[in-house]
């Protein structure tokens, strides 16, 4: 009983205090973007304030510590670049936000994303493919994304699919920056090819190209 009492004093001082710091609404949907292990923060603003600012902060999970994202702090853009801060692939992070006004000094609570991985939550983006006839066949480059190449240099494959017109599909794996060349490809025929990256050592791989075609002679 008189620890009950006790409680609701303590709640009766703190609530007005509790409502002046937290009188903004936080952001809502904050989520991590990620393609080709570019990650970033987005949110949305609440709806019913006009002088917002955002701060960002990130941990990664199993520790204590949030950390400051430094180049998201007091800033009004709804998103915020975390590739740098969560660039180790074997972690998962989460990070949170919340909006503040200097105007009134009040701040909001923050706002929780998800558990987030890198390597398992980005989406590879598919490569670009070009076809090239010679006197020797149809050279077939390919090319990923300059932001995944920076990413993760090597360790970069290409499935090669290429379609008859039949329907019949033959695949070459092609290590990244090489050609392939088709020598086999039959006269006044329509073929067509596509790509996919591959990163092996993640398991992970794009969707296809699309199709780059051409008519033999
Ligand atoms: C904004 O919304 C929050 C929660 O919905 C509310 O507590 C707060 O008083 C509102 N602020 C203003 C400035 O209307
Ligand atoms: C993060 O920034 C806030 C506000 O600038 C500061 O009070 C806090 O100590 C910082 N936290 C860390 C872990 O650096
Ligand atoms: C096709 O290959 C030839 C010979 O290697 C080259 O000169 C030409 O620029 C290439 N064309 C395209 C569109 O890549």
């Amino acid at each position: 009983m008189n620890h009950l009492l006790q409680g609701a004093v303590l709640l009766a001082t703190l609530a007005p205090r509790a409502a002046a710091q937290e009188m903004l609404a936080p952001p809502g949907q904050v989520r991590f973007e990620s393609t080709d292990y570019k990650n970033v923060l987005h949110w949305a603003a609440p709806t019913n304030s006009s002088c917002l600012q955002y701060h960002v902060q990130y941990k990664i999970y199993g520790e204590l510590d949030w950390l400051n994202a430094s180049n998201c702090q007091g800033i009004q853009k709804h998103h915020c670049d975390l590739s740098g801060a969560t660039s180790d692939v074997r972690e998962w992070y989460y990070a949170r936000v919340r909006g503040s006004c200097v105007a009134t000094s009040s701040k909001s609570a923050w706002a929780l994303s998800r558990r987030f991985s890198p390597r398992w939550d980005t989406k590879i983006s598919p490569p670009t493919v070009r076809l090239n006839s010679s006197k020797q066949g149809v050279v077939v480059q390919v090319k990923a994304s300059r932001v995944l190449m920076r990413k993760v240099h090597n360790g970069v494959d290409n499935n090669i699919y290429v379609v008859h017109p039949s329907g019949k599909e033959d695949v070459y794996a092609v290590a990244s920056g090489s050609r392939l060349t088709l020598t086999e490809l039959k006269p006044r025929t329509h073929y067509c090819v596509q790509a996919q990256t591959v990163i092996p050592r993640h398991m992970k791989s794009s969707d296809r190209s699309a199709a780059k075609c051409i008519t033999m002679d």
